[in-house]
């Protein structure tokens, strides 16, 4: 897509850090943005911020992405606002900080809902209305954990990687619809995705402050991911890496599949023996 003048794009996660960031980044090239969270308090920010740099429409959806009923009625709702859609930004997710077997079932629940169901849905219930567009395009986030497995993230590693390979395929089965499709796989972000876990996750708390803190300190700015989608987009790429850890992680497990796994191993014994 080579113009986002006027387009339609919906974000949903939209209420802080890379969602946040994409917003402000496709306001800037022109489109209008229909905005989608579950924290209403979060959604108004960003929609405040929005205002101050775009005269276009903004809209905001108060949904659970995990709601499958709400996500089905959702498309209807922004088309009636917006006239159409024309980009799908399925980026809403969650992690939760636990060794598969300190897992709830309620946890599994909690990051596959939002992480894999909520991108299925997203994708499902958009595709007819993208379909109606002479072009079009879906970004699915995705992750560095997406290429790794990695300690502590079982789920939300199954999540990512469900994610790419969804992705791959959607990007080959709507080709012929004028619908791209790219995934995107972060490394570290400054964003507020790991003090959310610590609140939400009762267990390894101090492990995942800890984490938050260096997420923090040595985290790239989302702003600086959402230029390299903007990019992206234009250019229809299958897959953006954004940050140096990113590009490492998935060079070093296509150089070293098996190997590479070994200081991760290395680092969760030495986390379990203390
Ligand atoms: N921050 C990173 O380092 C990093 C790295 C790789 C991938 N990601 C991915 O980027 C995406 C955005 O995460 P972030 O880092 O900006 O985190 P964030 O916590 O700053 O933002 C996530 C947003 O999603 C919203 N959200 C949570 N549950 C929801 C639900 N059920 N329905 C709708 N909205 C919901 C939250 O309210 C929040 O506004 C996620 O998919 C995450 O997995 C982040």
């Amino acid at each position: 897509m080579k113009s986002f003048h006027n387009k339609v794009a919906v974000i949903t996660g939209a209420g802080s850090g890379i969602g946040r960031a994409l917003a402000c980044a496709f306001a800037e090239q022109g489109c209008q943005l229909a905005l989608v969270d579950v924290n209403a308090a979060a959604l108004q920010e960003t929609a405040d911020t929005l205002a101050r740099i775009t005269d276009k429409r903004i809209s905001t959806h108060l949904c659970d992405v995990a709601d499958r009923e709400a996500m089905k009625a959702l498309p209807a709702t922004i088309e009636q606002q917006h006239g159409a859609i024309h980009l799908l930004f399925n980026n809403a997710g969650v992690t939760i900080n636990k060794t598969f077997e300190q897992n709830t079932e309620a946890d599994i629940d909690f990051v596959m809902g939002i992480n894999l169901w909520g991108v299925l849905y997203g994708c499902y219930y958009f595709l007819p209305y993208l379909k109606k567009q002479d072009e079009a395009h879906i970004i699915n986030t995705s992750s560095l954990a997406g290429y790794l497995g990695m300690p502590n993230q079982s789920t939300y590693c199954l999540t990512k990687a469900a994610v790419k390979s969804l992705s791959e395929t959607l990007r080959v089965e709507l080709a012929h619809y004028q619908i791209g499709v790219t995934s995107i796989h972060p490394g570290t972000i400054r964003t507020n995705i790991l003090r959310s876990a610590a609140g939400k996750s009762g267990s390894n708390m101090a492990t995942t402050n800890k984490l938050a803190g260096l997420m923090e300190r040595y985290g790239m700015p989302p702003e600086k991911l959402a230029k390299k989608v903007v990019h992206a987009v234009q250019k229809n790429k299958m897959q953006v890496r954004v940050g140096f850890d990113s590009y490492l992680g998935d060079w070093l497990k296509r150089l070293f599949p098996s190997a590479i796994h070994r200081p991760f191993q290395w680092g969760f014994g030495k986390s379990i023996a203390k």
